[in-house]
């Protein structure tokens, strides 16, 4: 497929493939296509960093490769990892009774064999630099992971080039587009910022927020929609320890249309809060708050 030829085609397509980019993360996005740069999207959780990228990869018939960070995560789960129970089998075989053939052993071979290409395991990385620009690859909210395996990260994208020391080096020679996220749990490394191109997602403006209610939900009413935006919007507001993401959003429009209502009214808001508030501390503050929400709906 062609490359989009500016801001506003890349836009179009983001919306056939049913995300609503906004100015800037386009404009971010274009520039980090079109200079091969890696690109890191920070913000709360569910503005849609990680939909972003889903997005990317289906409108331009590309591969996702996913690499989920979390705490502990270490590089042989990003990169290869060798597979023990088949190179166990392997050697059973090798020296089990059936293995006589009357050749002397060549352990040397033996061990070249185990350590080859069949029992390797590809891990997202590995994945990624094979497939090159065949692939969006998303390292999904990086923050969780520990500074080390950010420093390894680095080296990895600056060099596209990952070295197996049973096999070689392996190049991409194109890389692929890269999407890094983070929802902001802890700050990460000037150097890792440095290497990518950075765009601050923020929670869609209202107007904006309503057209995703719609795209994501058919057939839902535009009354109905623009009445859970208008509330969402104000329960940001409330300093609450989870703020409702643009999922919650489209959870809220879903349940109220499961139980049949057609506004947002204290009881149906009531009835439904499940799919919109998480914790029990921030349930307490929006129910102190409730008829104000439901005012402005
Ligand atoms: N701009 C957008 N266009 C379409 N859908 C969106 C948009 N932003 C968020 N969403 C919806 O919100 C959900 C949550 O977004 P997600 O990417 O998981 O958030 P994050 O990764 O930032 O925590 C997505 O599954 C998608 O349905
Ligand atoms: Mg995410």
């Amino acid at each position: 497929m062609d490359p989009p030829a500016d801001v506003g085609d890349l836009t179009e397509l983001l919306r056939d493939g049913g995300y609503l980019a906004d100015r800037g993360l386009a404009t971010a996005l274009f520039v980090a296509l079109r200079l091969g740069r890696p690109i890191l999207l920070e913000g709360e959780v569910g503005v849609g960093k990680t939909e972003v990228a889903k997005a990317l990869a289906e409108v331009f018939a590309r591969r996702l490769i996913r690499l989920q960070c979390y705490e502990g995560i270490d590089t042989s789960q990003a990169l290869y990892e060798w597979d023990y129970a088949r190179q166990m089998l392997q050697i059973r075989a090798l020296s089990g009774p059936a293995a006589g053939s009357g050749q002397p052993f060549d352990e040397d071979a033996a061990v070249d064999r185990l350590f080859g290409p069949k029992f390797l395991l590809e891990r997202p990385l590995l994945e990624a630099v094979r497939a090159g620009d065949e692939a969006v690859l998303l390292i999904d909210e990086i923050d969780r992971a520990d500074d080390e395996f950010e420093a390894f990260l680095l080296e990895v994208l600056s060099d596209f080039q990952i070295t197996i020391p049973e096999i070689g080096t392996i190049r991409a020679e194109r890389p692929p587009l890269v999407v890094l996220t983070s929802n902001r749990t802890r700050e990460l490394h000037d150097a890792l910022k440095r290497r990518c191109l950075y765009h601050w997602v923020g929670y869609p403006c209202a107007e904006r927020e309503i057209e995703i209610v719609l795209t994501r939900v058919p057939g839902v009413s535009e009354t109905l929609a623009a009445k859970v935006v208008a509330a969402v919007q104000r329960l940001r507001e409330l300093e609450l320890n989870k703020p409702p993401g643009v999922a919650e959003t489209i959870d809220w429009v879903r349940s109220l249309e499961v139980v049949g209502a057609t506004e947002v009214d204290e009881r149906t808001a009531e009835d439904t809060l499940g799919s919109i508030v998480k914790e029990r501390d921030d349930l307490e503050v929006v129910r102190e708050n409730l008829d104000q929400v439901i005012s402005l709906a």
